[in-house]
């Protein structure tokens, strides 16, 4: 038995903001932005969207196409229809994100399981920061394989980070964009071993705690909570240490794709595509360099939508898939990498 993936789908909000529209209130510029990081612009929420808000459209967006959906995939009646129908037929909803709609409770995962009408599936958040997607797919595959009746899960990547970041901050505020991505998951028939094997085969699941601190929301939870009362100036963004940060993710791709290959017995001809965590352009070049593997095996879209963090596997595997460059039976890597530390990949076959 397989865990193929059987729908995709993203959302990404409307209201877009370029480099130069930054650099108009902020001491930054297009070229430092584009040349540091590759990033030309990025897509902000509104005040009223909330992450649920994001993962709920990409949700249906991925539900519809499992459903058979073949329409435009935004907001049509049909689309509803045929997500609400397949949202039926999820057993389990798992999201990550580091920007939940509540701290603690309730998951951002059960909102989704509510709107979708998602009535027999479990829900719950992982905090895997922007490895987030990677370790919910595997926890997925997991929950599916243990034989208890689940036959379909929902992996989702939702993030709405720019409502975290101090705005005053260029070197982190540049950096971040919202979206979400998601995919259904299925327990099918197809063999899971030998030649003619689908779906996902490989996970890493990797973890350095040691860094925690280099990304980290200080205030609000046990550790330093707010207080009734209390006027805060500081720690409720992100923080982060960019070159730290910068240095475990090289290192974080290198060994993970490394460690994929080896696995899997692959050389980087016969994967069709990588599709590593959009955090910064030089992070994957200068990977890409120490394994010595071409530039157009990996897919970049942060040109478009920045940093989106858990959401930004998820969203380029929609992008991929819905502009029809995966072909059944082409080997997929995926690489993340972020807070927690966090990092580790998968290797699907489509
Ligand atoms: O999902 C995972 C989350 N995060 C990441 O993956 C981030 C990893 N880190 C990075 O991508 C890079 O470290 C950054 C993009 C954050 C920073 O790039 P860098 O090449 O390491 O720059 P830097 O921090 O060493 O700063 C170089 C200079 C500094 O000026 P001085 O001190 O040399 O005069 C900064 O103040 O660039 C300045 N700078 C900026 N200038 C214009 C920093 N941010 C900006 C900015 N615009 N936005």
């Amino acid at each position: 038995m397989a865990i193929e993936i059987i729908g995709t789908g993203r959302a990404v909000p409307p209201r877009k903001v370029s480099n130069s529209d930054l650099s108009a209130r902020l001491d930054t510029s297009d070229e430092w932005i584009r040349s540091h990081t590759g990033i030309g612009n990025r897509h902000i929420a509104d005040d009223g969207t909330a992450t649920s808000d994001l993962a709920l459209e990409a949700a249906k967006n991925a539900l519809a196409m499992a459903a058979g959906f073949t329409g435009d995939a935004q907001n049509t009646a049909d689309r509803d229809l045929a997500a609400a129908e397949a949202a039926k037929s999820i057993d389990m909803i798992i999201l990550g994100t580091a920007t939940a709609d509540f701290i603690g409770t309730p998951s951002t995962a059960c909102i989704v399981q509510h709107k979708l009408g998602a009535e027999k599936a479990g829900a719950m958040d992982i905090t895997a920061g922007c490895t987030g997607f990677i370790y919910g797919l595997e926890t997925a595959a997991g929950l599916l394989s243990l034989g208890r009746g689940r036959k379909r899960a929902l992996v989702i990547g939702a993030e709405v980070l720019t409502r975290v970041l101090d705005w005053n901050d260029r070197g982190s505020c540049v950096l971040f964009g919202d979206g979400a991505g998601a995919v259904v998951a299925e327990l099918t028939g197809a063999p899971a071993e030998g030649p003619q094997r689908r779906g996902l085969v490989r996970t890493i699941l990797a973890a350095d705690g040691s860094g925690g601190e280099s990304l980290l929301f200080r205030r609000g939870g046990t550790r330093y909570p707010f207080k009734k009362g209390e006027t805060i100036e500081n720690g409720v963004c992100v923080e982060m240490n960019g070159q730290e940060v910068y240095n475990f993710a090289v290192k974080a791709v290198t060994d993970t794709a490394a460690a994929l290959m080896q696995a899997e017995s692959l050389t980087a001809d016969d994967l069709a595509i990588i599709i590593p965590h959009q955090a910064n352009a030089r992070i994957v070049q200068a990977a890409r360099r120490r394994l010595k593997i071409a530039e157009e095996k990996f897919y970049l879209n942060i040109e478009e939508y920045a940093n989106t963090s858990a959401a930004s596997i998820p969203i380029a595997l929609d992008e991929m898939n819905r502009s029809g460059k995966l072909n059944r039976g082409d080997i997929i890597m995926t690489i993340g990498f972020g807070g927690g530390l966090t990092y580790g990949g998968n290797i699907i076959i489509w």
